[in-house]
């Protein structure tokens, strides 16, 4: 089948870079000669026939810009059948023949399902900030997030130092630590807390009477979201001070500012190489996969994979982490 016209969406949690990913694959699109059409609001857009013609023009001065022009949804619709027939439909009408997702397992989860059910060929992006996908180093918007928490934990540290108090910050990460760990190593954390590791109440104790008796006058703390010791982030500071009346202890949680921002030039080069691939994958001939990047390299990894596969965190991080809290 040759590619006549490809539909790009953005659909999940949204993340700095997936601007730059549509621009690339847009502007692939315009570099041969094929059309391209935006559809908004990821799934639910495809549902409801919400979709606009774009070419390169339509792309510029957005590379720099956060959040998705096309916006995001998670569309419970897009979950039933139902709902699938009548994207196929739409997407039919309009004359599009190829897919391209940017998003997160989720948004690959309804890809895979709509290839199997209609044989459409698609290939997906990773775009989220928590870093948790398999198949790639790195996914849109991870490295932003990054940069956006150490600025964020850098103005804190200067207050906690001030009133010699112990902070517990919470950064985003449902289910994978790679924002906590490295952001915690970054803006020089005592202790990092994540989901993958789950280090106990009473080393929390411990290290942190550890780094009084050291001298240390204030402390950060970094928690996942996701973290399983059990307590979310204002019952362990509940918990720290039963135990230790004398700290002085305050909370912060970051939350969806971590998602917004302009990209980093990190992101905004990986964006471009991974609408570039997609693009020119669907060209190829192939779907179902998802394009990534590992050791410096553009790699395809089946969509089933990526879903699948979950994303390790690197044990050396979590060594280092606790030599630089000595
Ligand atoms: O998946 C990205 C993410 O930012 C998670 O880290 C977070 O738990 C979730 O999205 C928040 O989702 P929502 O924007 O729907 O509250």
């Amino acid at each position: 089948m040759s590619v006549k016209k490809i539909a790009v969406l953005t659909s999940g949690g949204d993340a700095p870079g997936m601007n730059a990913a549509i621009r690339a694959v847009v502007r692939t699109c315009a570099y041969h000669n094929i059309g391209v059409v935006g559809v908004y609001r990821g799934y639910q857009g495809m549902i409801e026939g919400d979709f606009k013609e774009m070419n390169a023009r339509s792309v510029r001065d957005i590379i720099n810009r956060g959040g998705t022009i096309l916006k995001s949804a998670r569309s419970k619709d897009f979950r039933t059948p139902e709902g699938r027939k009548v994207a196929y439909e739409n997407l039919k009408a309009a004359g599009v023949d190829s897919l391209v997702v940017i998003g997160g397992d989720g948004s690959f989860t309804g890809a895979l399902l709509f290839n199997q059910e209609y044989g459409f060929p698609v290939i997906g992006i990773p775009g989220t900030i928590d870093n948790d996908i398999y198949g790639t180093d790195f996914t849109l918007g991870y490295d932003t997030a990054l940069n956006t928490v150490i600025e964020a934990i850098d103005k804190i540290r200067d207050t906690a130092s001030s009133h010699n108090r112990l902070f517990f910050i919470e950064v985003m990460g449902r289910d994978a630590g790679h924002i906590a760990l490295n952001s915690g190593i970054g803006a020089g954390a005592e202790e990092i807390l994540i989901p993958e590791e789950n280090i106990g109440l009473k080393k929390l104790l411990s290290s942190l009477e550890k780094s009084r008796s050291t001298g240390k006058t204030s402390s950060l703390v970094v928690v996942a979201e996701g973290d399983k010791i059990g307590k979310n982030v204002f019952e362990l500071k509940e918990y720290v001070e039963q135990h230790h009346p004398d700290y002085d202890v305050r909370v912060s949680v970051l939350g969806h500012m971590q998602r917004g921002g302009s990209p980093s030039c990190f992101d905004r080069v990986l964006a471009s190489r991974m609408g570039v691939k997609a693009v020119e994958s669907l060209l190829e001939g192939k779907s179902n996969y998802m394009v990534g990047i590992r050791s410096t390299k553009m790699e395809l990894t089946p969509l089933e994979k990526a879903i699948k596969g979950s994303s390790k965190i690197n044990t050396e991080l979590l060594r280092v982490a606790e030599i630089m809290a000595t």
